[in-house]
C-alpha cells in the first residue's frame, strides 16, 4: 500500500462542517490526504508526527514490506533468509514446504494488508489493535473500537459478554501456531472457545516456526495437517469452512526482524536466552497496524500502571501479568509510551 511520506510542503485547511470548524493538517503531496476515502482525511497525520521527531522518522520505515507473498519468493530471498532462525527467517526449515506454501499465496491481494476497493481513492485508514489487557475490563471501550475502519485482535481474544468494553468487530486477528493453540488450551474456560471467524475476516499468520508455514498451507487446501508437531489438526475448527488463501496473510521475517533490531531489541536478561526471544503476539501486531494504518489506536496493551489491573479483561479473579521469559514486555510498554508520546500512535491508558 502506498502511503503519504513526503514531508516537505503542508498546508492547512479549513472545512466548514455541520458540527463546527474542523482545523486539519494535509500533507501537500499525499494523494490520500488530498482525496479522502469516503471524504475523510486524517485529523492528525503520521507524517506530521514524524516531522517532529527526527529520530523516531529515521528509526520509522514506512515503506517496509509487511507481507510475504509468493510473488517475493527468490533464490535470493532463500538464500539470505535461510541464514536466520525463527521468526526472522528461515533456518533449518524445509525450503519444499515455504515453496509450497508461498506458492498458494501468489497473487497480488496477499502482499497487502487491505483490499483497496476499486474506484476508490485512498483515504485515512483508521485502526484500532485490541490487546487483552485487564485494563479494559469496565473500559465501556467497545463503540470506540469498533467506530475504526479496522479492528486488530490476537491471541485469546474473547468478545462474547465483553463487547461494551472491547466491541465485537473483528477485521484482522493474528497469531502463531502456537499462541493459538495455547489460548486456546488456557482461556476455553474463560470464554475462548474458537478461533474468531466471519466473513470479512483476515488472518495473520506470524511465522514463528515450520509449523506456522504448514498450518497455512493445509488450511489454504482445506486439508487435514499432514505432518508436524500439529498432524491430524483441522484447520477449518481455527479458521472456518470458507478459508481460502484470500482469507491469509503472513509476516514477513524481514519485517519481524526490523522491528525487533530497530524497535525491541531485547535487553540483557532476554539476550541470555538467545534464540527463544522474540516481540510479543500484540507487539508484532500493533506494528504490523502502525506500517500498514494512517492512524493506530491500541487499547488493552501494557501501561505503566499495569498492576492496577489483572492480567486479561476475560479473567475472572485478580491476577498478576504474567511476563514470559521469551518475552521483555517492560521494553515494549516503554515503546509504547514513547510513540504515544510523539502522536504516533494513541494509547488506551486510564
Ligand atoms: C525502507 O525499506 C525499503 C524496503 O525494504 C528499503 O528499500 C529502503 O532502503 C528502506 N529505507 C530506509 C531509510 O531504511
Ligand atoms: C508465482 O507465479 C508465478 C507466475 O505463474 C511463478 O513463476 C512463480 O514461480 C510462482 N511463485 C511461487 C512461489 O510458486
Ligand atoms: C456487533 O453488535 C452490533 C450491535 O450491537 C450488531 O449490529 C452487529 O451485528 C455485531 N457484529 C458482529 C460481528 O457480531
Ligand atoms: C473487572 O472490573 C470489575 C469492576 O468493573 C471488578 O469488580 C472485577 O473485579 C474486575 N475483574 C478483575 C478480574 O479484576
Amino acid at each position: 500500500m502506498e502511503r503519504p511520506r513526503h514531508l516537505g510542503l503542508w498546508l492547512l485547511l479549513l472545512s466548514a462542517t455541520g458540527s463546527g470548524l474542523l482545523l486539519r493538517w494535509y500533507s501537500g503531496y499525499s494523494s490520500r490526504a488530498l482525496e479522502p476515502r469516503d471524504g475523510r482525511a486524517c485529523s492528525s497525520s503520521l507524517d506530521l508526527a514524524l516531522q517532529r521527531r527526527p529520530r523516531l522518522r529515521r528509526q520509522l520505515n514506512l515503506s517496509i514490506q509487511v507481507l510475504l507473498w509468493g510473488g517475493l519468493f527468490t533464490q535470493e530471498l532463500w538464500d539470505h533468509l535461510s541464514q536466520r532462525g525463527g521468526p526472522y527467517g528461515w533456518q533449518g526449515l524445509s525450503r519444499e514446504t515455504i515453496a509450497s506454501t508461498l506458492g498458494l499465496l501468489n497473487d497480488s491481494e496477499s502482499s497487502e494488508l487491505f483490499a483497496v476497493p476499486k474506484g476508490r481513492g485512498p483515504g485515512c485508514i483508521r485502526c484500532a489493535v485490541v490487546g487483552n489487557g485487564g485494563i479494559l475490563n469496565g473500559s465501556r471501550q467497545g463503540q470506540n473500537i469498533d467506530a475504526h475502519d479496522y479492528v486488530f485482535r490476537l491471541n485469546g481474544a474473547v468478545i462474547e459478554g465483553f463487547e461494551k468494553d472491547v466491541g465485537n468487530k473483528t477485521s484482522f486477528y493474528g497469531f502463531t501456531v502456537n499462541t493459538v493453540k495455547g489460548s486456546l488450551l488456557s482461556y476455553r474456560a474463560l470464554g475462548f472457545t474458537s478461533v474468531p471467524q466471519g466473513q470479512a475476516l483476515r488472518y495473520i499468520f506470524i511465522p514463528a516456526d515450520i509449523r506456522d508455514y504448514v498450518m497455512l498451507r493445509s488450511a489454504i487446501l482445506g486439508v487435514t495437517v499432514p505432518e508436524g508437531r500439529d498432524r491430524g489438526d483441522n484447520p477449518q475448527i481455527y479458521f472456518g469452512p470458507d478459508a481460502s488463501a484470500g482469507k491469509f496473510k503472513l509476516l514477513h521475517p524481514d519485517f519481524i526482524h526490523y522491528v525487533t533490531e530497530r524497535f525491541l531489541t531485547p535487553r540483557w536478561i532476554h539476550r541470555t536466552i538467545g534464540d527463544q526471544y522474540m516481540p510479543s503476539t500484540g507487539a508484532l501486531v500493533l506494528l504490523t497496524a502502525l506500517h500498514t494504518c494512517d492512524q493506530v489506536s491500541a487499547y488493552g496493551f501494557i501501561t505503566r500502571n499495569y498492576k492496577k489491573f489483572s492480567n486479561h479483561y476475560f479473567d475472572r479473579s485478580n491476577k498478576a501479568l504474567v511476563f514470559y521469559l521469551n518475552h521483555d514486555l517492560l521494553l515494549e510498554a516503554a515503546l509504547w509510551r514513547k510513540l504515544h508520546k510523539a502522536g504516533i500512535i494513541w494509547l488506551y491508558q486510564r
